[in-house]
């Protein structure tokens, strides 16, 4: 029980918990032409000061399933499951599931933005045209960690500074629209970083910018995440970036997790057709840029009314007729880490 662990016993189990931990996460969608399965079980764990990526192509669910973790989706999306987040403030032992909360409730809105913080890749969605960029992110510190005033602007100062912002004073007084893209975008890192997260939700935050600028802000990201030791869930469907950021990768089909392991375990060992797909999609650096990319056939299909069967069938070279068709293909573990959901593999390898 949480009151009879010693000191040294929740630091422990602080260390290794993970920080975040989604369980059989749904989310459900009714439209006119039937339920759409969105978000079809999916499970992943982040930890403590480490960036998990969760890479797929436009449409999987990475973005319904990144924000159902603060609850900001909108009305129509039944979110099941469980999102279990274990702070390492205060009540170190508490598990909180973030699900059950509720979007509206007080806890979940002292968790938002103060412990969990999310950037998009629309800065202009993140600040208000109405106001300055000074005191849109003052107000964020006076909210979450500070009611004086004078106190809060000095971190938003500071703040700007760390993004590489020049010329802050300036900065602060002046409109969202003043700043470039690649400025804006550095203002709402800033932003989210002010309250010094435990968690960083970063939504294809580099997409919308030129290569140079989006090069920066994912060092940004990498510097920022040393200094203040966060987690990073990065959310894109760009393996590139996942390659230079992160530690572990989750490859999203459909609504599911298909395969999940170390960044290495991806790029040097894959295993689901579709994560070998994307590999084979991705552009090599010093290739020939006119040389078409291997790009998988087809598109991402629409969870509405699908069979139990594997979503990536139709798309599928390896498919196997009257098995992969016929049933959902379970998560089998091909080693410590590394996990696939294919007909192709039984636990501890390959199959057949
Ligand atoms: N509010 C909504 N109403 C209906 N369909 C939605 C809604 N939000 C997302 N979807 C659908 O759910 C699927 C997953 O969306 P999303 O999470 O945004 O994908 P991703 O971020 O991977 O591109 C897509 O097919 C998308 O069209
Ligand atoms: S389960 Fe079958 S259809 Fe699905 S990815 Fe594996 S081989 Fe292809
Ligand atoms: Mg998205």
């Amino acid at each position: 029980m949480a009151s009879q662990a010693s000191a040294t016993e929740i630091a422990a189990r602080t260390e290794e918990d993970p920080l975040l931990s989604v369980q059989n996460l749904k989310i459900r969608i009714q439209m006119d032409n039937g339920e759409m399965k969105a978000v079809d079980g999916v499970d992943f764990e982040i930890k403590r000061g480490k960036t998990l990526g969760l890479v797929g192509e436009s449409g999987c669910g990475k973005s319904l399933t990144s924000r159902a973790i603060i609850g900001i989706n909108p009305k129509e999306c039944e979110t099941t499951g469980r999102i279990m987040y274990h702070s390492a403030e205060e009540k170190a032992l508490q598990q909180l599931d973030l699900l059950s909360l509720g979007p509206r409730s007080k806890q979940i809105r002292s968790i938002r933005g103060r412990k969990i913080a999310m950037i998009f890749q629309e800065p202009m969605t993140a600040f208000s045209p109405m106001y300055t960029i000074g005191n849109q992110i003052m107000e964020a510190i006076r909210i979450h960690r500070t009611k004086d005033k004078r106190e809060a602007k000095r971190i938003a100062l500071e703040m700007l500074g760390k993004v590489g912002i020049s010329d802050q004073e300036k900065r602060f007084d002046q409109y969202p629209h003043e700043f470039s893209g690649g400025m804006r975008q550095r203002a709402m890192i800033s932003m989210a970083l002010s309250c010094n997260p435990e968690l960083l939700i970063a939504d294809e935050p580099t997409t919308a910018l030129d290569v140079t600028i989006q090069a920066q802000v994912l060092e940004l990201m990498k510097q920022l995440q040393q200094e203040f030791g966060m987690a990073i869930l990065l959310v894109t469907h760009d393996l590139g970036i996942i390659a230079e950021m992160c530690d572990e990768v989750a490859v999203m089909y459909l609504g599911r997790i298909v395969e999940q392991s170390t960044v290495d375990g991806i790029f040097y060992n894959p295993k689901h057709p579709y994560t070998k797909g994307l590999l084979r999609s991705m552009p090599k650096l010093g290739a020939d840029k006119q040389k078409r990319l291997d790009s998988i056939e087809g598109t991402v299909p629409m969870p509405i009314n699908m069979p139990p069967m594997c979503g990536f069938y139709d798309r599928c070279k390896e498919r196997i007729e009257g098995v992969c068709n016929t049933q959902a293909p379970p998560a089998t573990r091909i080693s410590g880490n590394h996990t696939v959901r294919c007909f192709l593999y039984k636990d501890g390898g390959e199959g057949n």
